[in-house]
């Protein structure tokens, strides 16, 4: 328990009730406000958190007048850079969910904004906290599969009524969503266990069979190829449309010595691990979702307790005041590789450099 008790705003209900759900419990700090653009979203918010009418804003303008030290930003990609600036403006630390921003211009606003304000920015990307990440992150680094030089990532998820609405045909602003841009998901575990970050990236993919109407947030699969500082490959699969259950997170990485990776119907399955000279062929290993030292109430955020973790990472950062290890630069190692290699596939695949936010 630190000395301070943050106050902390959540704008954006859906993905802020999960985490307004773990920040209510965590005794070093308390929700002091909610923000949502929708009234009737608002309303469910300010049921959810218990708070007061005079705490929940439809304005964020006015929502971040409010006394606090943090902000949980959960609304829609194309809002997290206007609405990080404003925060950081404003001397306020900010949490953002992923992806960091939707434009590579927006990515470098958030860095200068984070920069001039000298607060804490943290990227919440929280597949980064699964338990069996951690745990191939510590194999990894001992060298068991030894020198990593090939991954593959894969995210297929359909989610075809958040792209255009069933009922009017609408696209929303998933529409506008390429599915390599949504990429921190998958390329955040593979920098997470290797360490590295991506500086060259390539995609394909412009089809558009499954679900016309939906932009390219309706491309029907696409496929990006990165190439890493340390010299490594990386494999990316996206999907926001294929049909597919379960949908699926899937991981491999290939060392020279050896591999391990994730079950193909997603890491709910136990995985798989061979090292040469060790075993004669791959052997099944245990995938843990869930870190069983922590209470029930840690899976209140959702993805067993990766949401959890990551507060409790986030109270620390700020009681200590030393920058998380997802800052503004992880964040956009993580977000702009997927924007790069969009913007290839619609260029014919050619090799894009990524910048580095520096
Ligand atoms: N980490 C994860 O596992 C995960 C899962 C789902 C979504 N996400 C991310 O969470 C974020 C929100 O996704 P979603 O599906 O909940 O979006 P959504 O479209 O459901 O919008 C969330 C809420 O934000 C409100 N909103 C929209 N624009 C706003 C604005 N300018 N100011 C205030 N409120 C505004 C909407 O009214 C809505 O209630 C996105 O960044 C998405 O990528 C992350």
């Amino acid at each position: 328990m630190s000395n301070k008790r943050w106050k902390i705003g959540l704008v954006g209900v859906g993905r802020g009730s999960g985490y307004g759900k773990l920040f209510a419990e965590h005794p070093d700090c308390q929700v002091v406000a909610c923000c949502d653009a929708s009234e009737q979203a608002l309303a469910q918010f300010q049921k959810e958190l218990g708070l007061a009418d005079s705490a929940c804003f439809t304005q964020y303008e006015t929502f971040l007048g409010m006394p606090m030290d943090a902000v949980f930003i959960g609304t829609p990609i194309p809002a997290h850079a206007d609405q990080t600036v404003k925060a950081m403006e404003a001397g306020l630390h900010v949490l953002s969910e992923v992806t960091a921003a939707a434009t590579v211009e927006d990515c470098r606003r958030i860095v200068a904004a984070v920069r001039k304000a000298k607060k804490i920015y943290m990227f919440a990307e929280n597949c980064v906290y699964w338990p069996f990440v951690q745990e191939w992150k510590t194999m990894v680094a001992a060298g068991r599969i030894g020198e990593v030089f090939y991954a593959e990532c894969e995210y297929l998820h359909p989610i075809r009524s958040m792209i255009v609405d069933p009922a009017t045909n609408a696209p929303r602003w998933r529409a506008h969503r390429a599915p390599l841009h949504y990429c921190s998901h998958s390329l955040g575990p593979i920098l997470e266990i290797t360490g590295d970050r991506i500086v060259r990236a390539m995609g394909a993919g412009q089809g558009h069979r499954v679900l016309p109407a939906g932009g390219i947030g309706g491309i029907d699969i696409q496929l990006g190829l990165f190439e890493t500082r340390k010299g490594a490959l990386i494999k990316l699969l996206r999907s926001s449309v294929a049909p597919r259950h379960p949908s699926m997170h899937y991981y491999m990485l290939q060392g020279t010595k050896g591999f391990v990776e994730t079950d193909r119907l997603g890491p709910r399955g136990p995985g798989h691990l061979y090292v040469e000279g060790e075993m004669e062929t791959a052997q099944t290993i245990p995938l843990p979702m869930i870190d069983a030292s922590l209470p029930a109430s840690a899976r209140a955020g959702g993805h067993g307790t990766a949401e959890y973790a990551l507060v409790r990472d986030f109270l620390h950062t700020l009681d200590t005041g030393r920058k998380p290890d997802l800052d503004e630069i992880r964040a956009m190692d993580l977000t702009v590789p997927g924007l790069v290699a969009h913007e290839s596939a619609m260029r014919g695949g050619i090799w894009l450099d990524v910048p580095e936010m520096t």
